[in-house]
C-alpha cells in the first residue's frame, strides 16, 4: 500500500454515505500536489441552488429557530465540513492510525479492549498480530476445534487504541463496539481509497453522523439484521464493523445503487463473510410482510430529502420536481418504516433514520406509524447517544412541527421533552460540530 505521510495531500471525494456528490473545499494551506484526482474533482464543483436554500429557510427557520441559523451557515460553507474515517477491522492498518494520530484526529468511541469483549462475552478466540495473507486479515489462534468460524478473524483492535478523555463518560452502548471512527474538529480531509478488486479498503470516509443509527441499532454477534434501504453501503459496513452479525441482509432496489452497494460490500468484507451477508433487490415497502418476524434489528436508512445534497441541485428542473417529490416523500418513509416494523421479532428493534432537518420526514413519520402499531414502543435516544455523544455533535429533539401533540400513552411523567426525545433525536450541523444533519429513531417491538 502506498505509504501516507502527513504531508500527503489532504484531497477528498467525500463518500458520504448519503450524499453521492462531490463536494470541492477551499484550496488547502499547505503542501498539495496537484494529480489528476484533484483536476477532476474540481471539475465537478456544483453551486448553491438559491430556491432550495428559500425553501429551507421558510421551513426550518419556523421548525428550528435560531438553530437553524448556525445549522445554514455550516450547510452554506463546504470548507468547513468535517469528515470521519471509519476504520475497516478486516484490513491490516499498517501506520494508518499514527498518521491520523500525528494530525489530531481522535477516535469518536470508546477504544474497547478485546478483553472487555472477551468479559462481555462478544468473542470466544484469542487474537494474535498481523500476518500477511488474504484479504489482509488478522490471523487468529482459534480457541473452538474444526473450521475457523468467521468470528474468528477478528482484527487485534487494542492495536490502534488512542487514550480517552478522562472527563468523557461514555454509556456501556457506545462502549460495547469494534466500530472506529476517527475525527478531527477542523475539516481536514483525507485520501479516499479506489475501488480494487480483490483488496480490502482500510477505510470508509463518512459524515461520522452517520454512524448513530448504527450505534442506536445495538448490533452484537450473532444478530439477524435487515438493512432494509442500504446502498451504498456505508451503514452495512458499520454495521460489520460493529460485531458479527448471523446474518445481514442488505436490501435495495435500485440496479445502479445495488451495484455500487456490491461494490462496497466487496471492498470493505473479506470472502469469508459471503455466507453472511446477503444482498436482496426488492421494495422495501413489503419486505417486511413476506418475512414477518424474522429480523433481530431493522435499519431503516430511509430515501429522504437529504438537505446538503439539494441545497447544491444544480439544475433548476431537478429542483422543482424534488421539491415535488418532498411532499411524496413521508408517506413513503411511513410505508418503510410499518414494514420494518412486520419485519422485526417481538423483542426487537427497529431504527428509522434520514439525513434531513424536515420534521414531516422525521418525527412525523415516525408519530403516525406508531398510531398503527400498539405493539411498537419507542426508546429514547438522548441519555444513550445524545448525552454520551454531545462533545462531538449538536443534537436537538423538539420537533418544532406544530401539529405534533403528544399522544398521551406515549407520556412519562407527563413531561413533553420525554416525549420528543422518544420520538427521536436531531443531529443538526453545528460551527465546531458540522456532522448532520441526521435524524435516528428507535422502535422496540414489544414481546
Ligand atoms: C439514504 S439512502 C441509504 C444509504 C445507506 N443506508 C448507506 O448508509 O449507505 C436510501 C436508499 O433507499 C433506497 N430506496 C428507495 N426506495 C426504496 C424502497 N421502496 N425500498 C427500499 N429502498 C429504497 C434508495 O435507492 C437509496 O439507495
Amino acid at each position: 500500500m502506498k505509504k501516507l505521510t502527513p504531508t500527503l495531500v489532504w484531497c477528498l471525494w467525500s463518500s458520504n454515505c448519503h450524499t453521492g456528490f462531490n463536494v470541492v473545499l477551499p484550496p488547502f494551506q499547505g503542501k498539495r500536489p496537484l494529480n489528476n484526482k484533484v483536476r477532476k474533482t474540481q471539475k465537478k464543483e456544483r453551486s448553491l441552488c438559491p430556491a432550495v436554500l428559500s425553501h429551507f429557510d421558510q421551513q426550518y427557520s419556523e421548525e428550528l429557530g435560531d438553530l437553524w441559523t448556525f445549522a445554514r451557515a455550516v450547510l452554506l460553507d463546504p470548507g468547513s465540513w468535517q469528515y470521519g474515517i471509519m476504520l475497516n477491522r478486516f484490513s491490516a492498518l499498517p501506520d494508518i492510525t499514527q498518521i491520523l494520530q500525528s494530525q489530531g484526529f481522535l477516535a469518536l468511541l470508546p477504544q474497547t479492549h478485546i478483553s472487555q469483549l472477551l468479559c462481555n462475552g462478544s468473542s470466544t478466540v484469542s487474537y494474535s498480530k498481523n500476518k500477511p495473507g488474504k484479504d489482509n486479515l488478522l490471523s487468529c489462534h482459534c480457541t473452538s476445534k474444526g473450521p475457523p468460524e468467521v468470528s474468528d478473524f477478528l482484527p487485534d483492535i487494542t492495536c490502534h487504541a488512542l487514550s480517552q478523555n478522562s472527563q468523557s463518560k461514555p454509556s456501556l452502548t457506545l462502549s460495547n463496539t469494534s466500530l472506529q471512527c476517527y475525527i478531527h474538529s477542523s475539516p481536514l480531509r483525507f485520501p479516499s481509497q479506489a475501488h480494487r478488486p480483490g483488496q480490502l479498503k482500510q477505510y470508509y470516509l463518512l459524515n461520522a453522523a452517520s454512524l448513530l443509527p448504527v450505534l442506536a441499532l445495538q448490533v452484537r454477534d450473532g444478530d439477524k439484521i435487515l438493512d432494509l434501504c442500504s446502498a451504498p453501503g456505508g451503514k452495512a459496513i458499520a454495521i460489520m464493523q460493529s460485531a458479527t452479525p448471523e446474518l445481514l441482509c442488505c436490501n435495495e432496489p435500485d440496479p445502479h445503487r445495488r451495484d455500487w452497494l456490491s461494490k462496497t460490500l466487496d471492498s470493505f468484507l473479506p470472502s469469508s463473510l459471503n455466507s453472511r451477508v446477503v444482498v436482496s433487490a426488492q421494495d422495501g415497502q413489503s419486505f417486511g410482510q413476506r418475512e414477518a418476524g424474522f429480523y433481530d434489528k431493522v435499519l431503516v436508512d430511509a430515501p429522504c430529502s437529504n438537505d446538503r445534497s439539494w441545497l447544491y441541485s444544480s439544475h433548476s428542473q431537478q429542483v422543482e420536481q424534488r421539491l415535488i417529490d418532498r411532499a411524496l416523500l413521508p408517506e413513503l418513509q411511513a410505508q418503510l418504516l410499518r414494514s420494518a416494523l412486520y419485519a422485526v421479532r417481538p423483542g426487537g428493534v427497529v431504527v428509522y433514520s434520514t439525513c434531513t432537518l424536515s420534521s414531516f420526514e422525521n418525527y412525523a413519520v415516525v408519530e403516525t406509524v406508531l398510531k398503527d402499531f400498539p405493539e411498537a414502543e419507542p426508546e429514547d435516544l438522548w441519555e444513550e447517544i445524545a448525552i454520551s455523544l454531545e462533545k462531538y455533535f449538536k443534537f436537538s429533539s423538539h420537533p418544532g412541527y406544530s401539529q405534533l401533540y403528544p399522544d398521551p400513552s406515549l407520556l412519562t411523567e407527563n413531561n413533553v421533552s420525554t416525549y420528543h426525545h422518544r420520538l427521536g433525536i436531531l443531529v443538526v450541523p453545528h460551527p465546531g460540530k458540522t456532522w448532520g444533519p441526521m435524524f435516528l429513531s428507535r422502535i422496540r417491538r414489544r414481546e
